[in-house]
């Protein structure tokens, strides 16, 4: 065999090895060097061609150039595949503005009832829940409110059928939760209630109440107002100040309603404290002892705060929504504020 063909055998037999064995740009380059370059080992055998008998030539000549495009080729394979970068299309221009992802978030009614009860669980307050679909033992009866009395009246309420409806007002849960637990009881409840009221900048048939309770002995009216003084000041800060005036209703026993100063206008007044400075939040009071007697408890030996709370306008307050209806219609435009 004419020895400078074995020889460009053998380069290719040990240049198909190292090819393998390359694993970076510089690996390539060396490579590069090394086989074709000025004075790499194909340039060196083309150089001896004169050496080769004239008609032997060609065909050494055809192998060293068949060598050399195969070994371009595979440098350039290498070069592809280690490059950064491929050319324009896949450029990444970092000047152009981030895709960003849609991100979801909680409803404002939703964040208010975290943050309720968050600061009632700081005050030693357990969550309780109850139906919403509630019949009329849980709603009026068990509550002092009698037969007779005009928030019964089939026109005042939504009532699945005779006896169940849906509930007025989350107060039912103080009931279900006294039936099942002896004092002392200390919870917080909310959730939706409704009532047959004609949607307008605050009302809405569908809203949210948080129920507050605690029995035990010896539990006072300056109980309550503290709790509801921490409570202000929890959810708006110091400035906040809280008025209870007398009021009326058949579960509690002296009854109240409170306000909060308006957090809009500081309590100078204004279009959503009507300028009056104060805003209602809910009723509370004493719970009536025809209550602890019709779920067992010893009205002797208990006594026991409840109210209500408006989380309504608690969100309305906090998020400055001058109109209930923009909590409710679910449009994004106005959520996305909020
Ligand atoms: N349930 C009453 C209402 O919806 C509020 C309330 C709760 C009053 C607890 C007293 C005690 O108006």
């Amino acid at each position: 065999m004419i020895p400078l063909l074995a020889k460009l055998e053998m380069l290719r037999e040990e240049a198909s090895r190292e090819i393998k064995r390359i694993s970076s740009v510089a690996d390539t380059a060396a490579f590069r060097i090394k086989y074709l370059g000025r004075k790499g080992e194909i340039t060196a055998c083309l150089r001896e061609l004169p050496s080769v008998p004239i008609e032997l030539r060609p065909q050494v000549g055809a192998k060293a150039n068949s060598l050399k495009l195969e070994l371009e080729n595979a440098i350039d394979e290498k070069q592809k595949a280690f490059a950064p970068w491929q050319g324009p299309k896949t450029r990444l221009d970092l000047t152009l503005p981030g895709r960003s992802r849609f991100l979801g978030k909680k409803h404002p009614i939703t964040r208010t009832i975290e943050d309720i009860i968050s600061i009632f669980y700081g005050l030693g307050f357990s969550v309780a829940e109850g139906p919403n679909v509630e019949t009329d033992y849980y709603n009026f009866d068990a509550l002092n409110t009698p037969a007779d009395h005009p928030a019964r009246d089939i026109n005042d309420t939504f009532y699945v059928e005779k006896g169940i409806c849906l509930r007025t007002h989350t107060s039912p849960v103080q009931i279900r939760v006294m039936e099942r637990q002896k004092p002392p009881v200390r919870i917080i409840a909310p959730g939706r209630c409704y009532r047959k009221d004609t949607a307008d900048a605050s009302h809405s048939p569908n809203f949210f109440q948080t129920e507050g309770l605690y029995v035990d002995a010896g539990v006072t009216f300056a109980d309550l107002k503290g709790v509801i003084n921490t409570f202000a000041l929890r959810m708006f800060g110091k400035d906040v100040q809280v008025r209870f005036r007398p009021h009326f209703f058949p579960f509690t026993e002296p009854s109240v309603e409170y306000d909060f100063s308006c957090v809009i206008c500081g309590g100078k007044g204004c279009r959503t404290c009507k300028n009056s400075g104060w805003i209602e939040i809910s009723g509370a009071g004493m719970v009536d002892p025809a209550v602890l007697k019709a779920v067992g408890y010893d009205s002797e030996k208990y006594s026991g705060y409840a109210f209500g709370m408006g989380v309504d306008r608690i969100t309305m307050l906090r998020y400055r929504v001058s109109d209930i209806r923009y909590l409710y219609d679910n449009d994004l435009r106005v959520l996305n504020n909020l």
